[in-house]
């Protein structure tokens, strides 16, 4: 087994020369990054950008969305699809005001608890936002991390596995640029056809590459 100690080092350094322009990137603010998340779930990157800055426009704060109708919050939203993400997040931040006083709850469970929350939204939110020690796992890190352990079972019968590697080799002092750089590397590099191996920073890590086997994983 090679060591998979220098990742996060590659990965970073990677990340810092490749970073895609993204509005909400190198911003804290914990609503930003928040909505960001739920619009970035099931909808591509360059379709979200124009919704998510009409968006902040019109509702600026936690407490403009919790002021807001759900029809104006649904207009917003119109054409991103998945609307249920538009009205769990009103409900979410109708909460955080009714609840939290307006902010972000940062203990886990409370955060956990709102509308549309899931483990995703929470492990994204709080490494980004709180540099809390947490990874996220979505279709594109299972498909890098599939890749480069060699799992034969689909990534949702190896979350166990996956969420044990990336646990140790997560960067403790930039969690959320780890975490980024993870998923910006499956969108970009580690593609499901025709993955781009001779520019992936980790390939010299990875089991499925050394084997010329990489279509074959997940
Ligand atoms: N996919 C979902 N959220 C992302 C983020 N913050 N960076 C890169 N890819 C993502």
């Amino acid at each position: 087994m090679k060591s998979h100690d220098n990742i996060p080092v590659k990965l970073l350094d990677w990340y810092k020369y490749n970073k895609q322009e993204m509005p909400w990137r190198d911003d804290k603010n914990i609503y930003h990054i928040w909505l960001s998340e739920i619009m970035l779930q099931q909808t591509q990157i360059a379709t979200v950008i124009p919704y998510y800055t009409k968006w902040l426009k019109k509702l600026p704060t936690i407490h403009a969305v919790a002021n807001a109708t759900e029809d104006e919050v649904l207009k917003l939203w119109e054409g991103l699809g998945y609307y249920s993400r538009a009205l769990n997040f009103h409900n979410a931040c109708k909460t955080i005001i009714k609840l939290y006083d307006g902010n972000v709850p940062k203990e886990k469970n409370e955060f956990l608890a709102l509308k549309g929350v899931g483990k995703y939204i929470d492990a994204a939110v709080r490494s980004i936002g709180y540099n809390d020690v947490v990874p996220t796992i979505d279709g594109n890190v299972n498909r890098v991390i599939s890749r480069l352990l060699c799992l034969n079972k689909p990534p949702q019968k190896e979350y166990n596995k996956i969420y044990d590697f990336l646990i140790n080799i997560i960067d403790f002092e930039y969690p959320g640029d780890f975490n980024q750089a993870m998923m910006d590397l499956g969108r970009n590099i580690c593609k499901p056809k025709n993955p781009s191996c001779k520019r992936c920073p980790i390939s010299s890590n990875c089991l499925a590459y050394g084997r010329g086997k990489i279509e074959e994983y997940p």
